[in-house]
């Protein structure tokens, strides 16, 4: 199968140093920032290591529609970065695989999945990203590839009897990959989504006492990914408020149908929300 890896990766600003103020300021917090950062880089190296030409990758904060998943068209993401400390901002521009988009696409309107597409202008015209793509990116692509395929999922993904939909997604996508077309390329599914944002009671989400033990709760569930576990974050998510519970709804589907086993993890909390990274790969 051309899918080579599958990761979960984190998308807050603190991650990258010289974005967010006061970032180095705290050493716990630089330390926990700089954890984030280093697996980050070395997910960068193991896409360049792994000869990723395609990465498909989906985040909560990008174009998305009350029902429909969305799929971008456009062929060139523009991403740009606030640095805050020096006032900049910095634009990267990865290269996005419209033709598969539009294949994908395609199959999940075959399924029954409600999708759209998104497209800017024309196809060949570059498409502002948010962070949610954007951060990952950062690491993970460059002009001169891997090409991105961007999709989200539905607002209404977390509905009662719509998480359905989210594992028609998961398989559209598993069963794209193992097209004959496909045999040729090496892909990877970047999940961009972030753990708990109710760990501080100073910040606008507050806090909550359902917050570490959702990101606990989804430490243990990356070591072990079954639905049982996945259920239960999606118990404590109503308290715990996750931007990233629905991708990992993606992973879990994944997971079930591929069995493959998590490479390493991390988890760090250097602001008022949790962060994770993990990688999931086959058994060699
Ligand atoms: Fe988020």
């Amino acid at each position: 199968m051309p899918l080579k890896s599958i990761y979960l990766v984190p998308h807050g600003g603190v991650i990258i140093p010289g974005m967010e103020p006061g970032r180095d300021d705290d050493p716990q917090r630089k330390a926990a920032a700089d954890k984030l950062l280093q697996r980050m880089e070395q997910i960068g190296q193991e896409i360049r290591d792994d000869n990723i030409e395609i990465v498909f990758i989906t985040s909560p904060h990008g174009y998305m529609h009350p029902t429909d998943v969305l799929v971008n068209f456009n062929s060139v993401l523009e991403g740009w970065q606030y640095f805050h400390e020096k006032g900049e901002v910095q634009q990267q521009i990865f290269p996005a695989n419209s033709q598969l988009a539009q294949i994908f696409h395609l199959l999940l309107e075959q399924e029954g999945i409600k999708v759209s597409p998104v497209i800017l202008a024309d196809a060949n015209f570059p498409i502002k990203i948010s962070w949610g793509e954007g951060i990952p990116l950062h690491f993970i692509s460059s002009p001169e590839g891997p090409q991105v395929v961007m999709f989200s999922l539905p607002m209404n993904a977390g509905e009662e009897g719509n998480l359905e939909s989210i594992n028609g997604v998961a398989d559209v996508l598993l069963n794209l990959l193992d097209a004959p077309m496909m045999e040729e390329h090496n892909v990877s599914v970047v999940i961009s989504g972030d753990l708990s944002h109710r760990h501080d009671s100073h910040h606008e989400y507050g806090f909550h006492d359902n917050a570490q033990p959702f990101d606990e709760g989804v430490m243990e569930w990356i070591d072990e990914p079954t639905p049982e576990k996945y259920m239960e974050l999606l118990n404590l998510h109503d308290d715990a408020a996750s931007c990233g519970i629905f991708g990992m709804g993606l992973i879990q589907r994944m997971l079930e149908r591929l069995e493959w086993q998590p490479v390493y993890s991390d988890y760090a909390l250097p602001t008022y929300f949790g962060m994770a990274v993990s990688c999931w790969k086959p058994e060699v």
